[in-house]
């Protein structure tokens, strides 16, 4: 695990979208794993700026993203489907065939989560995996738990989790419950990992994650196990390491 400290959210952003960039140019067909929440904005606006001045391409690009709600529409303003348009999709010539955002709202959702793997191994796996992390240490929507499921699944949320979330919605009452989320599997094939934290809410999970020890209590841990994983934390998350 490589783990990187800047000073501020700012840089942190510059450094992720510069290795993500790196990626794209690299391989012009990369598949992208891709996270929401408010850790990675700073990223895809600069990403989204480098398209605006002609140093990315985003025509090849493959996208997969970990987690999305169970029970919002993708036009509910909180949807990760709504957020992806927002913050980077709708900035860059991404085409939309190439956007995997899981269907929460299918019917049969077993069987959906089944083809999202399906759909992943098809465009050959993911070559670079952006994470961010709970406050309790989740990674995508894989919360803390004597064990943790492999494949893109259905799962309860965490209390931290929605309380965590709650933000985003006017009342903790309208927090959905559910999401569907890569498994733990799904991650840790990416080639390579890219895990993001910000702010001071965020240090004790970063502390748990690099310390060294393996636990399912604390799921982004086990990212000590991926062969190509790098932390980027500014300050104020890493301030108990
Ligand atoms: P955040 O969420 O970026 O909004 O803090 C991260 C996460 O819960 O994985």
């Amino acid at each position: 695990m490589d783990v990187r400290i800047v000073d501020s959210y700012d840089d942190l952003s510059e450094k992720a979208a510069e290795i993500v960039a790196a990626e794209v140019k690299q391989n012009r067909r990369a598949v992208l794993g891709l996270a929401t929440g408010s850790t990675p904005e700073g990223m895809y606006a600069v990403l989204a700026g480098y398209h605006r001045d002609n140093k990315i391409d985003f025509s090849g690009v493959t996208t997969f993203n970990l987690d999305e709600y169970a029970g919002l529409s993708r036009e509910h303003s909180q949807s990760y489907y709504y957020y992806m348009h927002r913050h980077f999709f709708d900035h860059v010539n991404i085409d939309p065939r190439r956007i995997n955002i899981p269907e929460s709202s299918s019917e049969d959702v077993v069987r959906s989560c089944r083809e999202y793997e399906q759909k992943i191994k098809e465009a050959g796996g993911i070559d670079l995996q952006v994470l961010g992390i709970g406050v309790n240490g989740h990674i995508g929507f894989n919360e803390p738990a004597d064990s943790l499921d492999v494949y893109t699944h259905l799962v309860e949320l965490a209390e931290e989790t929605i309380e965590a979330n709650s933000r985003f919605f006017n009342s903790r009452d309208e927090v959905p419950h559910q999401a569907l989320t890569m498994g733990m599997g799904s991650i840790m094939h990416a080639a390579k990992i890219l895990l993001l934290a910000s702010g001071k809410n965020k240090a004790r999970a970063i502390q748990k994650t690099v310390s060294g020890k393996i636990t399912t209590a604390v799921p982004a841990s086990l990212l000590h196990m991926h062969c190509s994983c790098t932390v980027i934390v500014d300050r104020e998350a890493a301030a108990l390491l």
